[in-house]
């Protein structure tokens, strides 16, 4: 069994009350950091972890936070990415509601060493119940001296204020996500000037995923040099991976970095195989918008070696032969599985939340589900395949925020795996159009 650093007392009853949560070790890591440590050796820790954002990029959270300008005078902000709505992750969402004070926790030291007094969790919209969760464990910590003025006798103040989203998928990315913390239309700005030096009202932020403010926890507590040993390489720690499509055990995992993919899919301890006895056709590791790879390519990388659970391992061979640990959204597809049909579902997703600013996503992700529109339907010419291609490139890296490349990889990565796929819905569009119809390497037709 792999250690677990933020679940390890998920199925406590109870421990999403402060009581509970405090007689497990709960707030620790702020005991130590106000009353043992100045904020500059919090930071310190965090770099020694080799913690990286849980939010999908990967970016080293500990020189994120040394970026931070700090102009005399002038307030700082933490703020808490907690919008999470890429299909495929659920995992920041079940971390709040089992275990709100966790994120409180985190909250409030990663605050204290940034030098924030007031901080903000910008929540999805829709998890309107997690909103209540958290405002109530807000006011347990209140209540209980660990936010408001004077912390602990330290004399450090903060005040938390958590924030609903209105429900789109761009106020993920962090600087759509401070326009609309500011109460404005939720569009990416230009970049720099970047958050840390420019972010909520001008001032200088950090903004984080849920899962990397929790990770401080643990960091703190233990020191960074101690969850710098789990993992493997610059992949240190461990991660929170949602699992889900076609797997026996659909789910939640918080895996040490580096558990090969294999063992992932099909051990008992994790995702316990493929349902129904059936193959796995193909995976998308970390969240709709990063490349599909099939079975071949996601259990081995394209030199033979065993595929790991890390940073590395899953982008090894690049976009050619490899993909991303993204958000840690793991889905699953079985042979049955019709990728045409699900790259245009994808599509539609990203052309629904696309926020129209930019010419090339705007109008390239319609695109794209059209062409994939007529392809899934039946009414697709070979010459579509290569115009998909065609218009993801177009997108790609043309756009002011990163939407576009999420549109555009997964169209790209599809066609670059299952262009027989999409070629068969063009030479047979009677059989692939039927319903339940998917194309199999076994047998061309099934349905
Ligand atoms: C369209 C889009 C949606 C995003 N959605 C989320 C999200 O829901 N949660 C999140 O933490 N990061 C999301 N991100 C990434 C954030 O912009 C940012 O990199 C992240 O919050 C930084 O936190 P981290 O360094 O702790 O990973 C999204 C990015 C894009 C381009």
């Amino acid at each position: 069994m792999g250690r677990k650093l933020l679940t390890e007392h998920i199925n406590v009853p109870g421990i999403d009350s402060f009581e509970v949560y405090r007689k497990h070790g709960g707030y620790r890591s702020v005991e130590k950091a106000l009353k043992t440590m100045t904020p500059d050796e919090v930071v310190e820790e965090v770099k020694k972890s080799g913690l990286r954002g849980r939010g999908g990029a990967g970016f080293p959270t500990g020189m994120k936070w040394s970026f931070l300008a700090k102009p005399e005078g002038v307030p700082r902000h933490l703020v808490c990415n907690a919008d999470e709505s890429e299909p495929g992750t659920f995992k920041d969402r079940h971390l709040m509601t089992k275990l709100p004070h966790l994120l409180i926790e985190g909250m409030i030291t990663s605050s204290y060493a940034l030098g924030a007094n007031t901080s903000y969790i910008y929540i999805r919209g829709e998890l309107l119940y997690v909103l209540r969760i958290l405002e109530k464990a807000i006011a347990e910590a209140y209540a209980n001296g660990f936010l408001g003025k004077n912390i602990l006798g330290s004399g450090y103040d903060l005040d938390l204020h958590v924030h609903p989203g209105g429900g789109a998928y761009i106020c993920g990315e962090e600087t759509a996500l401070l326009e609309s913390l500011e109460g404005k239309r939720g569009n990416p700005r230009n970049k720099p000037p970047f958050p840390a030096v420019q972010g909520l009202y001008a001032r200088p932020t950090v903004v984080n995923n849920v899962e990397s403010i929790a990770a401080v926890v643990p960091i703190v507590n233990d020191g960074g040099e101690e969850y710098a040993k789990l993992g493997v390489g610059k992949s240190t720690g461990t991660k929170l991976i949602s699992a889900c499509g076609h797997l026996n055990k659909p789910g939640i995992y918080e895996i040490e970095l580096g558990v090969p993919v294999e063992e992932f899919i099909y051990s008992d301890e994790y995702c316990g195989g493929i349902w129904k006895g059936r193959d796995l056709k193909a995976v998308v590791a970390g969240g709709s918008s990063v490349p599909i790879l099939p079975k071949e390519l996601i259990l081995k990388t394209a030199a033979g070696e065993n595929r790991l659970m890390t940073y590395e391992s899953l982008s090894d061979g690049g976009f050619v032969t490899g993909t991303m640990l993204g958000s840690g959204g793991f889905i699953a597809m079985d042979e049955t599985t019709c990728i045409v049909r699900n790259t245009w579902s994808f599509s539609r997703f990203y052309h629904h939340e696309s926020c129209g600013q930019c010419s090339p996503c705007r109008e390239g992700t319609g695109w794209m589900e059209k062409v994939l529109h007529r392809l899934e339907h039946g009414h697709g010419h070979m010459h579509d395949i290569d115009l998909l291609v065609s218009v993801a490139k177009q997108i790609e890296g043309n756009t002011i925020c990163p939407l576009g490349e999420a549109a555009a990889w997964p169209v790209a990565a599809a066609v670059r795996h299952f262009r027989h796929e999409f070629e068969w819905h063009v030479t047979n569009p009677a059989e692939a159009t039927r319903p339940g119809a998917y194309y199999s390497s076994k047998a061309a037709v099934v349905a």
